[in-house]
């Protein structure tokens, strides 16, 4: 695998609309962002993804972009873009913003002028057709519920779109479409942003003629999965995208990426692969049920581990994976990889050590490195995500009470990732001085920043000590390179691995339970390089070198 500039940084994910306000209007902004950057460096970021910020109506709270060259108010305007890349700069920070053209906003001018004429040049960007003996031309069920096909007013045709329906699907089969995006993508590369996290890109490839496949659910509808599965061909439009931008400006890129069959690892992220690096979303999807969020299991501590050691086997030698617990998509990690009822200080930071010591390029979501946690709502009426109103609606007529429902919009809700940051005990966690646009996890009393900044042992703190060790120059070439070599795999509730680097072996032991154990490891340690009880305690604990007594939840690092 070639070094790239990129292999040894640390990543950070922010939602600009819950993560710092500054003027007061309840939503956060650009500026709030820069105001955070010395917050982060601090921390030790360096690369920053931003979901989102170009002009839009939020109908995908921005994944919907009506005009991708310009900033939506609402976060404030392009001198603010261009200020927080400077700074970052200033910082050694780098900037990725997020690259969604799997489709745009209904309010895009391109689809208006789709709207206005569906036959035109305009027609052609986007996918518009007639039904066929008064059938739509295929069955699938778009992400967001209902049929992908949705009729253009005043007309008998109909437009796709895999997601809402205020986000057309672009046609990537037009080249007239291609180079457009390529032009937008290296404007705002030649402006200095250091690359994109590419959205939803495996929709872009469609299986036609559109097909129908089995219904799988009572909506006569199917998952737009099957046809994922047999669509070939995205590798072809993602080269030409590498070729015409990326490659040029030597740009990171990271794909959101599902779907991926094994022997494609290669084509995404090996050394002539499209991307720099794709996310590992194996544990994310584990559990996940086709019927729909209510019919889905939650993921136990073996169950995660051999979806981790799954993804660090097959991406191997061929590439660098991106690990995360958590995104803007997901609940938070603290609460679905951890038992329920388990959460603590010491389970978060044991979670923490368990997928940052993974081969790859960690990415870190906003709140995660103080351990925020998933809501308890007892109602659907605070909630604004559209995918977690549908996925209510499928739970209510599977035949679920609107009790049971609820529970599962707080184990699985988008929003729980999107509430505001929380940054203080202050009123509204000290993220806005208005009224949030989305309301505050209560529990912000206990979980922010402020309270955890000076606390040693903090989740917060784990997270630096993490970071600060990756960077250490004595053992970074081997936990940025070094094999990963699952151990003791068969052992119930204990992940537990090797990173084999040229200079030193090091060991990764989490004990994934409430119960303590001891372990015999294979060889003597010399070394605990960090420990989510405080080293000092630790000693306490040791009754030799090679048979290590681990507390609940317990994780170290050891150099062997
Ligand atoms: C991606 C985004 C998600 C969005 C969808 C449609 O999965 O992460 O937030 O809703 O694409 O753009
Ligand atoms: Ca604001």
């Amino acid at each position: 695998m070639k070094k790239q500039w990129w292999h040894e940084k640390v990543a950070y994910q922010i939602y600009p609309k819950s993560f710092k306000d500054t003027n007061g209007d309840g939503i956060g902004d650009l500026r709030g962002i820069i105001s955070k950057l010395d917050y982060l460096k601090d921390l030790g970021i360096d690369i920053i993804w931003i979901s989102p910020c170009y002009k839009s109506p939020f109908a995908d709270q921005g994944y919907d972009i009506s005009d991708y060259y310009n900033i939506d108010p609402v976060f404030g305007n392009m001198s603010d873009m261009e200020e927080l890349i400077a700074e970052a700069k200033k910082r050694d920070m780098y900037i990725l913003m997020d690259l969604v053209v799997n489709h745009c906003s209904d309010e895009h001018e391109w689809f208006q002028k789709a709207l206005a004429d569906p036959d035109g040049e305009h027609g052609k960007y986007f996918y518009i057709e007639e039904c066929k003996d008064g059938k739509l031309p295929c069955n699938w069920r778009a992400y967001f519920g209902g049929s992908v096909w949705e009729q253009i007013p005043g007309t008998d045709k109909y437009y796709f779109h895999a997601f809402h329906k205020k986000q057309p699907d672009l046609n990537w089969e037009n080249p007239v479409v291609r180079e457009k995006i390529y032009e937008m993508m290296n404007w705002w590369l030649d402006k200095g942003l250091a690359g994109f996290r590419i959205d939803a890109i495996i929709n872009i490839k469609k299986v036609l003629p559109f097909k129908d496949y089995p219904a799988d659910r009572e909506d006569g509808l199917c998952d737009i999965g099957y046809m994922l599965a047999e669509a070939e061909g995205v590798h072809e439009f993602l080269q030409e995208m590498a070729e015409k931008t990326f490659r040029p400006h030597q740009a990171f890129s990271v794909g959101e990426v599902f779907n991926a069959k094994e022997d494609e690892l290669g084509a995404f992220i090996g050394d002539k692969g499209c991307f720099s690096s794709m996310f590992d979303f194996s544990q994310t999807i584990c559990g996940h049920s086709l019927k729909g969020w209510y019919d889905s299991d939650d993921i136990t501590p073996d169950e995660y581990k051999n979806c981790c050691f799954t993804s660090q086997r097959q991406a191997g030698k061929v590439g660098f994976l991106s690990n995360i617990i958590e995104n803007h998509d997901e609940s938070r990690g603290v609460s679905r990889y951890i038992p329920r009822g388990d959460q603590s200080e010491i389970s978060k930071k044991l979670l923490a050590t368990a997928y940052f010591m993974l081969k790859g390029l960690p990415f870190i979501y906003q709140g995660q490195e103080i351990g925020m946690e998933n809501l308890k709502l007892d109602s659907i009426d605070c909630i604004n995500d559209i995918n977690t109103l549908d996925e209510y609606q499928v739970a209510l007529d599977a035949g679920l009470s609107p009790e049971e429902a609820i529970k599962t919009v707080n184990r699985f809700s988008r929003d729980n990732a999107r509430t505001p940051f929380q940054w203080s005990a202050e009123e509204n966690a000290g993220f806005t001085t208005g009224k949030p646009w989305l309301f505050v996890n209560p529990n912000y009393t206990e979980i922010n920043v402020n309270e955890q900044l000076g606390r040693k042992e903090s989740v917060l703190n784990h997270y630096k000590k993490l970071i600060m060790l990756r960077k250490n120059k004595e053992y970074k070439d081997t936990i940025v390179y070094g094999e990963v070599v699952p151990v003791m795999a068969d052992v119930q509730n204990l992940m537990a691995y090797y990173r084999m680097g040229e200079k030193q072996t090091l060991l990764v032991l989490a004990n994934f339970q409430k119960e303590e154990r001891t372990v015999t490891l294979e060889m003597p340690y010399k070394r605990v390089l960090l420990d989510n009880y405080g080293q000092e305690q630790w000693y306490d604990n040791i009754t030799d070198k090679k048979n290590i007594l681990l507390k609940e939840y317990q994780a170290v690092i050891l150099e062997m």
